[in-house]
């Protein structure tokens, strides 16, 4: 056994490692300088209650990114520096967002006890690669990312450190599962290295009838492409929806976890899941085969999800209000009901209708997953969802990737129950459409500037702000741009108190109200790394059924033309048109 002891490294503070929304991301570059991350992990430890730290085991392990293992290595040897008992990595460092969230709450190890909390090394949907972007956060005993009392700690830890703790032990083989046990003055300090994936299935296999989607998928009119960019998702892809629901091995696409995604941009949407969207027939470059029945993508770190139909695109926004209306009767998890749903502020309001319609508890929260954890800590949500592809349930503390495609297999599987054998499936469109019908339509689109100089863009969301204050002020720009659009009745920053610890969160989004219920809403991103990115989210609802078949572009157009003239988005940022659509 090798023994060590533990070693006090003097530093000093570095700028900036104030966590965003969902932890510190930064180029790798930044990272990888001397006590860069050291320092943070620190300011991290010095953050926690002790009793999480001293004594305790925690999870290290992320998306598998370029300088994940280096960074594996370091934080282990600090974790033995700290006083910490054990520390569980997944087998080749890999575990998804969810499947973190899912170990930290339900995985108990051979003496009975449970993990403390976990660092999670991601950067999301961020691109990686010696060039790119690494990233670190970490999640706390329920499962959900640290909230901001503790993250604000880290900060201000960060600024004053002035010394961490670590212990030269040897390297830990991450490849093979197994416990690797030290010695540290005169205590034992274990490693142990577990199967990214077992734990995850275990609990997705409890809330779906995976009985029922392995009918569906082996129906010869059933075809499936599930494509993971590369992302830590393929760890989770074959095992889930080859071996345990017999999808075919070429189903999968890009499922082999790479530290640079391949070079790609790790994120799914119609712009960087390209080869998802030419096999479902819906690019210009598409291929000549018969599209898949349904497909679907995940981010980097597999708690973002894209699904598509053949030939046809869900809005996430869609997808969370059409999961909330068929989850009791898909979903066995659901069987007794909802206990509420929630979405965040820029996410369309097709979840409110389902909401009203099904008589259930419903939350507007901000942009960023703990909000809705606090919630189903609460016992008050169920479902949650937002635009920015993040859909998921109480089952775990994060989004969940993987979960929302159950989900849409379940649905898929439920309502072709009796119809295997028949003509023709119902479709991911025919659900969608049915459920447009039945519910209206909200027409929804986002516009991304991203990379924009800081100044120029708090200086348009000030001047959008400003404007505010004199609605007929703004009617009259309004009406001057697009004399076709409806009213605007209300225009605010969204601020939002929390039901249960009563915590106000102010500036969460620039919102323009319209009497009609469109909607325009200005937010900064919290989640770039370089300059600031502009998301401009756009929404019609639409109720009369023969007005739901239109192309979202065209419907949207006048209100496009209002939002984009409203804020001078070209005269503030110097672009004429967005980096990305959604
Ligand atoms: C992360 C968070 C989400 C959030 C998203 C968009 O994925 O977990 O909750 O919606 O970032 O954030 P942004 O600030 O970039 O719009
Ligand atoms: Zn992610």
């Amino acid at each position: 056994m090798s023994s060590g002891k533990v070693k006090k490294v003097e530093t000093t503070p570095f700028d900036g490692q104030k966590p965003g929304t969902s932890g510190l991301r930064k180029k790798v570059k930044v990272f990888t300088q001397p006590h860069y991350l050291q320092n943070f992990v620190q300011s991290t430890f010095n953050a926690l209650p002790s009793d999480q730290v001293k004594g305790a085991r925690i999870i290290v392990s992320g998306d598998g990114r370029y300088f994940s293992k280096d960074a594996i290595q370091i934080i282990i040897k600090m974790a033995a520096g700290n006083g910490v008992r054990s520390v569980w990595v997944g087998q080749n460092g890999l575990l998804s967002t969810p499947a973190v969230s899912a170990v930290v709450r339900e995985r108990v190890g051979a003496d009975g006890s449970r993990s403390s909390g976990a660092f999670i090394l991601t950067a999301s949907h961020n691109p990686g690669g010696p060039n790119e972007d690494f990233g670190i956060k970490y999640n706390m005993g329920n499962g959900g990312p640290a909230p901001e009392s503790i993250t604000d700690k880290i900060y201000e830890n960060t600024t004053k450190i002035k010394e961490y703790f670590t212990v030269d032990l040897p390297d830990v083989d991450i490849t093979k599962v197994g416990v690797t046990t030290f010695s540290v003055e005169g205590g034992t300090f274990d490693v142990d290295v577990f199967d990214s994936a077992s734990d995850y299935v275990k609990l997705m296999k409890s809330i779906f009838d995976f009985e029922s989607i392995r009918k569906l998928l082996s129906s010869p009119k059933f075809s499936f492409c599930y494509d993971a960019l590369h992302g830590v998702a393929g760890a989770y892809a074959k095992r889930i929806f080859v071996e345990e629901l017999g999808a075919k091995e070429s189903s999968l696409l890009n499922c082999v976890p790479k530290e640079d995604f391949g070079g790609g941009h790790p994120d799914p949407n119609l712009t960087y899941a390209k080869e998802l969207v030419a096999r479902m027939g819906l690019s210009k470059s598409n291929t000549a085969d018969e599209p898949p029945e349904f497909g679907a993508a995940a981010d980097g770190d597999a708690d973002r999800n894209m699904v598509l139909g053949k030939r046809f695109f869900v809005t996430p926004s869609d997808s969370v209000a059409i999961i909330a209306a068929n989850a009791v009767e898909a979903i066995p998890y659901f069987k007794t009901g909802l206990k509420g749903v929630a979405r965040s502020m820029p996410t369309s309001a097709a979840l409110d209708v389902v909401a009203k319609h099904l008589n259930l508890k419903f939350f507007e929260v901000p942009t960023g997953w703990k909000f809705f954890g606090n919630l189903m800590d609460a016992g008050l949500c169920s479902v949650c969802g937002e635009e920015s592809f993040g859909t998921g349930s109480d089952h775990i503390r994060e989004k969940d990737g993987i979960w929302a495609v159950l989900a849409w297999l379940s649905i898929l599987a439920y309502k072709n129950k009796e119809n295997l054998g028949g003509e023709k499936l119902v479709s991911v469109e025919d659900i969608v459409r049915k459920h447009w019908a039945t519910f209206g339509r909200h027409y929804y689109t986002r516009y991304d500037y991203e990379n924009v100089d800081a100044g120029k863009a708090k200086e348009l969301m000030a001047s959008l702000v400003k404007l505010q204050s004199d609605l007929s002020e703004v009617n009259k720009i309004v009406k001057g741009i697009r004399s076709d659009v409806s009213n605007v009745v209300n225009a605010d920053e969204f601020e939002y108190k929390d039901p249960v610890d009563g915590s106000i969160s102010k500036h969460q989004g620039i919102r323009y109200l319209f009497e009609d219920g469109s909607r325009l809403v200005f937010r900064l991103s919290g989640t770039g790394s370089e300059g600031a990115t502009i998301r401009l989210y756009i929404e019609q609802y639409e109720k009369d059924p023969s007005k739901i078949g239109r192309e979202s572009s065209e419907a949207l157009g006048p209100l496009v033309e209002v939002a984009l003239k409203l804020s001078k988005m070209q005269e503030f940022t110097g672009r004429s048109a967005p980096t990305v659509i959604t």
